[in-house]
């Protein structure tokens, strides 16, 4: 096909999106791994109609309005999107869209991997392989707690969240959840909902995050959430590191007055509280909640079919971003 609009690529993508994004436009690079100065990016994106960025992208107010005028379309690979402005975007006529759905069932698989570190201790056991300090089977070595008839809390009974309670209910968990409206009966499938989030915090062995990052959800997990939860529960956050105050969680899981916590996202991640790595009681995982061939690759054709549906057709996105309420 006759290939006329030119798309930027920000970061390296699966290899059958890559072959994809050179069949269907013009296409430039960043070179390396990445992620690259935004210097670099707005200067490589001089006549370009369309970008394809990543959440290590920050396309904040000033960023996009420094954009070349050409730009049309902001893919981002990722479901998140509060790396980019959305009503900045919105206000040149640029459209931003993301990825959402495919990911689904890999970060609650993840989620779940999360859940199980924290509960049966996974960091301490597997230090005892990894530095060969084992001694011996001990009837009161690495006790952890079981998940079977606990109780779930998910602050966000979206998609990712209900892919999350539907693994939990096969483990015997019982599955509560706070979002702003009670989820639809086929969403919910059961599920105990709970109007006010302090009330969902105390009915929470487990509470795990799956909501968004916007101005109401940053920071909601602080000590006041934090001491709502019953003594020993455990905090899992596949979603975005900046829900947590990192001081009241270090000051929860020191005091021990939660029992663990699963991390595999972290406010101003790459970079981490130094604490999370020391503490015993913190499974933590480098931000690959989506991180599976099939996922990424399935992510990277959906950033690609909404640049298609742009730049080539009828100029619709597929997948295009609103800043509607948070679930
Ligand atoms: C997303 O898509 O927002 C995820 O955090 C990446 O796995």
């Amino acid at each position: 096909m006759s290939r006329c609009a030119t798309v930027l690529i920000a970061r390296p993508l699966p290899a059958p999106c890559e072959a994809r994004l050179d069949d269907l436009f013009l296409t430039r690079r960043l070179p390396g791994e990445g992620p690259h100065p935004l210097p670099e990016l707005l200067a490589r994106a001089e006549g370009c109609d369309g970008l394809l960025v990543t959440l290590t992208e920050k396309l904040d107010r000033a960023a996009i309005a420094a954009l070349p005028a050409g730009i049309r379309v902001i893919a981002t690979m990722s479901v998140g999107f509060e790396h980019i402005d959305v009503e900045a975007a919105r206000l040149r006529g640029i459209t931003v869209t993301n990825t959402p759905d495919v990911l689904t069932e890999a970060t609650a698989d993840l989620t779940l991997l999360l859940m199980l570190g924290a509960a049966r201790r996974a960091k301490e056991a597997a230090a005892l392989i990894a530095e060969d300090r084992w001694g011996t089977w001990s009837p009161t070595g690495l006790l952890g707690v079981d998940l079977w008839r606990r109780r779930l809390g998910i602050l966000g009974l979206g998609r990712i969240g209900a892919a999350v309670a539907r693994r939990a209910r096969a483990f015997g968990m019982e599955i509560h959840y706070h979002n702003r409206r009670p989820a639809p009966a086929e969403t919910s499938a059961g599920a105990t909902y709970h109007a006010r989030f302090e009330d969902l915090l105390a009915a929470s062995d487990v509470l795990v995050l799956n909501a968004a990052s916007t101005p109401e959800t940053r920071g909601i997990i602080d000590a006041r959430a934090l001491a709502l939860l019953p003594r020993g529960a455990i905090l899992v956050n596949s979603a975005r590191g900046d829900l947590v105050d990192d001081d009241a969680l270090i000051a929860a899981l020191e005091s021990g007055h939660l029992f663990a916590a699963g991390l595999d996202v972290f406010r101003g991640e790459p970079k981490l509280d130094p604490r999370y790595r020391d503490l015993p009681n913190v499974f933590a995982l480098p931000h690959i909640g989506s991180a599976t061939i099939e996922t990424r690759t399935a992510m990277g054709m959906c950033a690609v079919d909404n640049l298609d549906a742009v730049l080539n057709r009828d100029g619709l996105a597929l997948n295009p971003v609103t800043l509607g309420p948070v679930t």
